[in-house]
């Protein structure tokens, strides 16, 4: 699972927590703002995981991963199947859009700034005007018709749609599970974030210029199929299928979740929460890959052309934050459960070091020291500068009965 996988820091991160689980109570690992789940990878297979987000992408991932009744997919079957199936929707997409697909192949070997930014700007325009038209005729024209000349060019755009019109067609004939079906969507997510024309994140495409151009087109030139067949072939649940049936994934807000679970007898023994740590909103940076799953051809706008109906994280507003910590404190202290929070020295919420273990006296009997980890933190496609810089990512673990020393 290569490009969902966290490296260095954030997985040091998470063995950190998984270690410390080890001194809790046997019982679920809920793991309240999953993302990728670096930590439930690693605590599992140890204790049950269950997930929540709001993003549909992380239910998506957190359910084939801890969920599937069937470790992976047959990935060769499923390249042949969906491969001769998209190809019926790619081949009559590049018939009507014959014209500009030959120029961009034209220029996609050509270093000349004004050429591909006026390139990409044709693209953009030409795709806006044939919307309703190409929309009418086609089921599978999402990617053409939203993104071509922004985060993909316009061979990549008819490939992208042709993945998933074949991956919908060979499940509508039964060719292909539904399981098969979503780690075929997962693959699609995982090509749109090794070809898009972004900086890792998709806060925003880049615009040609002479100091990117090199950049630009090397992404421009990347094949969504072979992408996407690779990430098919790397596709595999985490433990075996009689420890997966017992997982759980939600997909809510936050403080939702755990008034739900509160109402149930089935309780986790640890609550991990990862909230947003900045003002930055998480679904700016996961839209594209929200839209890949949902295909629902959503309303978009602005530069980064984000959907209109995205999730806005209360963790992420500084008028919010401290109240939306509060409320998740003492839901957690409701159920009996521990609860470890990682979050870093310099956060949006204000003095976190002293705020957080105050919040959880209030809710919890045993309030632990904060441990505090040096750490290089992801400023997420470097919105405000550099993209990594020097934090101290602090872990609070509280609980409601002594913990093991
Ligand atoms: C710092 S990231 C967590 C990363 C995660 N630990 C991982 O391994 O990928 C924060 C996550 O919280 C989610 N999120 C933000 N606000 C939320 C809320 N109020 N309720 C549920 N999920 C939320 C975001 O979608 C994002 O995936």
């Amino acid at each position: 699972m290569a490009a969902f996988t966290y490296m260095g820091t954030k997985k040091s991160l998470a063995d950190t927590i998984s270690a410390l689980c080890g001194l809790h109570a046997p019982g679920p690992f809920l793991d309240l703002f999953s993302g990728i789940s670096a930590a439930g990878s690693s605590v599992a297979p140890l204790r049950q995981i269950w997930c929540n987000d709001a993003q549909i992408f992380s239910r998506t991932l957190t359910e084939a991963l801890f969920r599937s009744t069937v470790d992976r997919p047959r990935s060769d079957h499923v390249a042949t199947i969906v491969r001769r199936l998209g190809d019926d929707n790619l081949n009559a997409l590049a018939r009507t859009l014959r014209h500009p697909l030959e120029e961009e192949l034209g220029l996609l070997w050509v270093v000349a700034p004004e050429e591909q930014i006026a390139i990409q700007s044709r693209q953009r325009e030409d795709c806006t005007m044939r919307r309703a038209d190409l929309e009418g005729r086609f089921t599978h024209c999402l990617f053409t018709t939203r993104y071509a000349g922004s985060y993909f060019g316009l061979v990549q755009a008819i490939q992208l749609d042709a993945i998933r019109y074949g991956a919908d067609q060979a499940l509508k004939i039964g060719s292909i599970s539904s399981e098969e079906h979503r780690w075929s969507l997962l693959a699609l997510c995982r090509s749109i974030a090794s070809i898009s024309n972004s900086t890792g994140h998709f806060a925003q495409y880049l615009t040609p210029s002479s100091t990117n151009l090199r950049r630009v087109l090397n992404k421009r030139r990347r094949c969504a199929w072979a992408y996407w067949i690779e990430a098919l072939e790397d596709m595999c649940a985490i433990g075996d299928a009689e420890w997966r049936a017992s997982n759980r994934v939600f997909h809510g807000d936050a403080v939702d979740v755990l008034q739900e679970i509160g109402a149930h007898d089935a309780r986790p023994a640890i609550i991990y929460a990862d909230p947003p740590y900045t003002n930055d909103q998480y679904s700016r940076y996961y839209h594209l890959l929200e839209t890949a799953l949902l295909y629902d051809y959503p309303a978009a706008d602005g530069k980064g052309l984000y959907r209109e109906d995205r999730f806005r994280s209360n963790f992420s507003l500084a008028r919010s934050v401290d109240a939306s910590f509060e409320r998740m404190i003492s839901e957690a202290g409701q159920t009996g459960a521990s609860l470890m929070i990682s979050y870093p020295s310099n956060g949006l919420l204000p003095d976190s070091l002293q705020r957080i273990p105050e919040l959880m006296a209030e809710h919890f009997s045993h309030v632990q020291d904060p441990l505090v980890i040096p750490h290089k933190h992801s400023t997420l496609g470097a919105s405000k500068g550099r993209e990594k810089e020097d934090v101290e990512e602090c872990i609070f673990v509280a609980a409601q009965a002594p913990l093991a020393a």
